[in-house]
């Protein structure tokens, strides 16, 4: 398990001000090299039980983390109902994933280089009626793997696992699962249900980061 320190920003892996917390988001990346021996994760799902736990600040500060390792990492908003990482990266490109997935722009297209080396990003894109179903679609599927056979590290940002389907769906498209945890706001029982929901579908939680300890 890794603490993540308070800063105050999204962003506390890119500067060295923020050193306590750029090494509690190292540390987490090598317990995810460790937890996952044997298997390539490559393609990460970053969740919570409920909101506001602290996904986008996680899956944020881990790609830069992977970035600042030299690995080319792409980091997918993949929470189409309250998507983050427009306001993360205000000069990442509006078009983005569902974009994509609807046929209306190029994946090429749609990725930002973010002024962090090695760092790209694919915001959310033109908010859709029906996330659950695009994001289960089989385009989905192939866009993953085909942005896995480029990057190094894809990390996945997503709603909430227990209030919508659309972690569980996306935990059957990834190599394992990042699970946000806010001690405040989170009870056990909740976290057990995200963990036998993830169970159902196969997919394979790598370990839990406990926010905001
Ligand atoms: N470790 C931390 N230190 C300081 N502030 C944090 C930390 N983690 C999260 N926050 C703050 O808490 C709020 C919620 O965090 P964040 O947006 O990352 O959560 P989320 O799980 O992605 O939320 P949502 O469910 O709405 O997508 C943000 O204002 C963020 O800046
Ligand atoms: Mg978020």
């Amino acid at each position: 398990m890794t603490r993540a320190m308070s800063s105050g920003t999204y962003l506390v892996a890119n500067k060295n001000s923020g050193a306590e917390a750029s090494e509690s988001y190292r540390t987490l990346r090598t317990n995810i090299r460790f937890s996952s021996m044997g298997r390539s994760s490559k393609v990460l799902l970053v969740t919570s039980a409920k909101g506001a736990e602290g996904k986008t600040t996680t899956a944020t500060n881990l790609a830069v983390s992977y970035a600042q390792e030299s690995k080319k990492v792409l980091l997918i908003d993949g929470n189409l109902r309250n998507p983050s990482l427009q306001q993360v990266f205000p000069r990442a490109r509006k078009q983005g994933l569902t974009d994509v997935l609807t046929g209306q722009c190029e994946i090429e297209s749609a990725i930002t280089k973010t002024a962090i080396a090695n760092l790209s990003v694919l915001t959310a894109g033109t908010l859709p009626p029906n996330p659950s179903e695009i994001l289960g679609s089989e385009r989905m599927q192939a866009l993953l793997q085909e942005v896995g056979s480029f990057y190094d590290v894809v990390l996945i940002d997503s709603p909430a696992a227990l209030s919508v389907s659309d972690a569980q769906i996306l935990g059957t498209m990834v190599d394992g699962v990042v699970l946000v945890a806010n001690q405040g706001k989170v009870s056990k029982d909740s976290l057990k249900k995200v963990k036998r929901g993830m169970d159902h579908v196969n997919a394979h939680i790598l370990g839990v980061v406990l926010n905001n300890a």
